[in-house]
């Protein structure tokens, strides 16, 4: 299945040049999303020696797989802050996310196909037994000074349960568009980018970083790859799930709930908006069924959100479909700065982190200065809030427990993997060793490792994507084992079993 995001498919990556040698920098930045590019703009514009290393293309990470809304409040709640860290954090957050909203406005005004638009954020409930949500939600958004009100929801959405909540003037864009933008004007600013350039190793020590085409020694390393690489303390802290997207295009006749952020929660929760093209094409844009990587049917996961949409706004065929996973912070905050290895990192963001990447990039470049705003105290990655985050980091080692004892007592048993059809996946013992085997629909057999390089758990095969998916902390790898994200470097191991044979 194809599952470019419409963000995508329609705004091309730039195409940069791939590392090609041995080089020295100032500052190197890993990772080519929101962050990272955020974060070369503005160090290329205070004068400093900056390279950008991205391991595909800029935006193929989450940012060009996001929806592309701006809020200065949180998809889990504000109320959730405001409970855990008090009224004064939560003014802190709102006020560090405006201005970040702010500032991506700015850059947007001059970035072709951006289409930056000021609107409402309308969240509500589908059910009676969201409404208390949505009401807390209220209080603790009217606490914080944000422009909100009750009122009703647009008749072309999903029916509410009771009143909404509005918070005026947040804004929404073309994420991908706005990426491209940002980052050939970081180069014309002397930022050295490179895309199809993967960091296999990273040295904090030395400060030396490889890649299969060159060498980068650095002053400053910067992990913006939406979760950091290795083996880190902040990875038992943060729960990953993946979110299922369609891009539906407008039909006559279909409802249009025009422009807006619209959250409705509840059991066939959705995120929707719409996205006008300057050509004039018309989409609907539709994401929600949030699960924890590899730990469920995406098949099932993705038709979901495609009937939900086409219920409640015509039954087209989605032009774009896509997925992608978001990190949460077990104490509803983000971690930014530098942690115990020395380098600087980004992450934790939910699905938030549009405009937590761009609050996150202006408090790097403050700290790549060796200033420190008051805010990037609450966001230490060093931090752990035994208190504020207790139920979220239990949580979390669970799943990693549960899933290195289960999937290693209860895999198949040998089988020949001559005899997987094409299309067919399927992990089993083999030879002593456990191998994660997907036969293509062209029939070519790709066999490796089932044993995540990154901490050890087990992958499961994700359907939709074509991919060896981790449950523990979210690594994804191709058929062929290349690493696709999350916080594993090494490929998983290629396996050439004797049951092949005929
Ligand atoms: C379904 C979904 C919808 C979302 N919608 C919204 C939204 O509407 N609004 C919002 O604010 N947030 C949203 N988010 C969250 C937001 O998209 C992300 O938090 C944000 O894009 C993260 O940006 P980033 O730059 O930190 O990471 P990414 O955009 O993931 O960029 C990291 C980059 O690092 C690269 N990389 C990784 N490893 C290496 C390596 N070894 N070498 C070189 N490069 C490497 C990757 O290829 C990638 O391009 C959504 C998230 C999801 C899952
Ligand atoms: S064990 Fe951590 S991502 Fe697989």
């Amino acid at each position: 299945m194809n599952t470019l995001s419409v963000w995508r498919g329609i705004a091309p990556s730039p195409g940069f040049a791939m590392l090609s040698a041995d080089i020295s920098t100032d500052v190197l930045i890993i990772g080519g999303g929101i962050t990272g590019v955020t974060l070369a703009w503005l160090l290329a514009r205070q004068g400093r020696q900056v390279t950008l290393l991205e391991a595909h293309e800029i935006g193929s990470g989450t940012t060009g797989n996001s929806t592309g809304n701006l809020y200065e409040t949180l998809s889990h709640g504000l109320h959730d802050v405001s409970s855990r860290w008090g009224k004064d954090v939560a003014r802190q957050v709102v006020a560090e996310r405006r201005a970040a909203l702010q500032f991506i406005q700015e850059q947007a005004q001059d970035a072709p196909g951006a289409a930056f638009r000021r609107c409402p954020l309308v969240l509500y409930a589908l059910a009676d037994k969201q409404q208390s949500l949505v009401d807390q939600e209220f209080e603790a958004l009217s606490a914080a000074g944000c422009a909100v009100q009750r009122g009703p929801v647009p008749a072309a959405l999903p029916a509410a349960a009771g009143p909404a909540v509005i918070l005026a003037d947040q804004a929404q864009f073309q994420p991908q568009a706005y990426l491209v933008h940002l980052a050939q004007e970081a180069a014309r600013a002397g930022a050295r980018i490179h895309e199809h350039s993967r960091v296999l190793d990273i040295n904090a020590r030395t400060r030396i970083v490889d890649t299969a085409t060159g060498a980068v020694n650095a002053r400053e390393i910067v992990m913006a790859t939406h979760t950091p690489k290795g083996i880190r303390l902040v990875h038992a802290e943060m729960p990953v799930y993946r979110e299922y997207a369609v891009a539906l295009p407008f039909v006559d006749g279909a409802r249009d709930p025009g422009p807006g952020i619209f959250w409705a929660k509840g059991e066939e929760g959705l995120s929707m908006r719409t996205l006008e093209q300057p050509d004039g094409r018309r989409f609907l844009i539709c994401v929600g069924q949030e699960h924890p990587p590899g730990a469920h049917n995406a098949k099932a996961a993705l038709m979901a959100v495609e009937a939900a949409a086409q219920r409640h706004f015509g039954d087209a065929e989605p032009a774009y479909r896509w997925s992608a996973q978001h990190y949460k912070g077990a104490d509803g905050l983000p971690y930014i700065g530098r942690d115990a290895s020395g380098c600087l990192v980004a992450t934790g963001f939910a699905t938030d982190g549009l405009t937590w990447g761009t609050v996150a990039a202006r408090l790097l470049a403050e700290e790549v200065a060796d200033r420190s705003p008051p805010f990037a105290a609450l966001c230490k990655p060093t931090r752990l809030s035994p208190i504020k985050g207790a139920r979220t980091i239990l949580e979390e080692a669970t799943v990693t427990a549960r899933s290195l004892v289960k999937d290693y007592l209860t895999h198949r048993q040998e089988e020949k993997l001559s005899s997987l059809a094409p299309g067919d996946s399927a992990v089993v013992d083999s030879e002593g060793e456990s191998c994660a085997a997907w036969r293509s629909p062209q029939g070519e057999l790709f066999a490796v490792s089932s044993v995540c390089t990154h901490m050890g758990c087990k992958v499961h095969w994700n359907s939709v994507e074509t991919s060896w998916d981790c449950p523990c902390h979210g690594s994804r790898f191709r058929p062929d084992g290349t690493v696709i994200e999350g916080p594993a470097l090494r490929p998983l191991a290629r396996r050439h079993p004797r049951s092949l044979e005929p």
